[in-house]
């Protein structure tokens, strides 16, 4: 069986579990792609830092040309985060020929429409599941299974350590900055939890959603967005005692060919299908004019959720490398009233 080489960006949270699951699946992943996939070099920041991993296959580099310049690897995994750096390591890659597999929402959100031209200009694949809702196939639902469907509302809990906060808050009473502290110990929380907890995380992650489901160009100006910073256990306490649960969604509604996007705190019946979703968990509920309500759930970070995402992309790239239709990018159709920057 050939082999297809892989080079990470970032061996954290993320990296971590990406080769944790390519390792521990590998028969499996062989079977479906025909390829034996290995990751080959993966860049850190700090080589004398303890790492969690047994692939003696693996060197660890500090230089970024180590993993993009080798023109034995193939596909490049960003899990690195950051913004301007990822963004010219991607580009790079990119403009190498190497396909390119992302979790990075602020990337995507911020960039994406000009990453989607370099790679179909390089014939490159871009995919980006991880970046929304971790470990739910959620931006493969909405491009595919739900394709056929004029999308009204999409509404979202998007970020797992604000509602892993109001979980802990709700069910156990816990302080704001011990809710926090929890989800930075557990891997939730971003390395600066701000983005998170102002609904900055979620923001970025709606921006991405609203794309491919409207086929808006949205942008982060686009999007107005309200935090937990100022929710205090007594509110929380106070709409629990009167059949409320306080949930930050992201909403996205299509009205009169415009949409409205937001993050905001809301108040939820308990009855509602996302008032259900506890701790770290995210979901997103859709309503469509054929498919009526439906709604997507399970884990939105953490190692081996957003791993597995990562890895489904990795698939996907392998599969298209194999059939030769590489080029292919998440993307929606463009809605009438507005220009995304190119459409599948
Ligand atoms: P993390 O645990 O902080 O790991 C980041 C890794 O990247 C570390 O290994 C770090 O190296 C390396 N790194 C960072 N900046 C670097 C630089 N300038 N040069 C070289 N290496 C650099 O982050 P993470 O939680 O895995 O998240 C990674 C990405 O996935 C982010 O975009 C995040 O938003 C996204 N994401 C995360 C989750 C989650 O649950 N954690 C879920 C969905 C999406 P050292 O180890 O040497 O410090
Ligand atoms: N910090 C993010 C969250 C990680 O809590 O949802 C997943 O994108």
């Amino acid at each position: 069986m050939s082999s297809l080489n892989v080079g990470v960006l970032g061996f954290g949270t993320v990296g971590s579990g990406v080769v944790r699951i390519l390792n521990e699946h590998q028969d499996k992943i062989s079977q479906i792609t025909g390829y034996d996939i290995a990751i080959t070099k993966v860049l850190v920041r700090d080589l004398s830092k303890a790492r969690r991993y047994e692939n003696t296959g693996i060197t660890l580099t500090t230089n970024a040309n180590d993993v993009i310049g080798d023109p034995s690897i193939a596909i490049i995994v960003e899990v690195m985060g950051t913004i301007e750096t990822a963004y010219d390591y991607v580009v790079k890659a990119l403009q190498a020929g190497k396909h390119v597999v992302t979790a990075n929402k602020d990337l995507i959100a911020l960039h994406g429409d000009h990453l989607i031209t370099i790679a179909r200009e390089n014939n490159c694949d871009l995919f980006y599941e991880a970046s929304v809702a971790g470990g739910i196939p959620i931006l493969r639902t909405i491009v595919n299974g739900l394709a056929s469907d004029h999308l009204k509302k999409v509404m979202g809990i998007v970020n797992g350590t604000t509602n892993f906060m109001l979980t802990k808050m709700t069910s156990e009473g816990l302080t704001y900055n011990d809710a926090l502290q929890q989800a930075q110990a557990l891997g939730f929380a971003e390395s600066d939890p701000t983005n998170d907890v102002d609904g900055i995380d979620a923001a970025r992650k709606m921006v991405i959603l609203t794309r491919l489901s409207f086929g808006m160009n949205v942008s982060l100006d686009d999007v107005s967005a309200t935090g937990i910073r100022n929710l205090t256990v007594d509110e929380i306490k106070l709409a629990d005692q009167l059949g409320y649960t306080i949930k930050l969604l992201g909403i996205s509604e299509e009205t009169n060919g415009a949409v409205d996007v937001c993050v905001t705190p809301t108040l939820l019946p308990k009855t509602h299908p996302l008032a259900g979703v506890h701790n770290e968990n995210n979901a997103v509920f859709v309503i469509g004019e054929a498919a009526g309500e439906t709604m997507y759930y399970g884990p939105g970070a953490g190692e081996l959720p957003t791993a597995s995402s990562v890895v489904s992309d990795i698939i996907s790239i392998a599969k298209n490398i194999k059939l030769g239709t590489t080029g292919n990018v998440f993307n929606s159709y463009v809605h009438e009233t507005n220009k995304l920057a190119d459409a599948n």
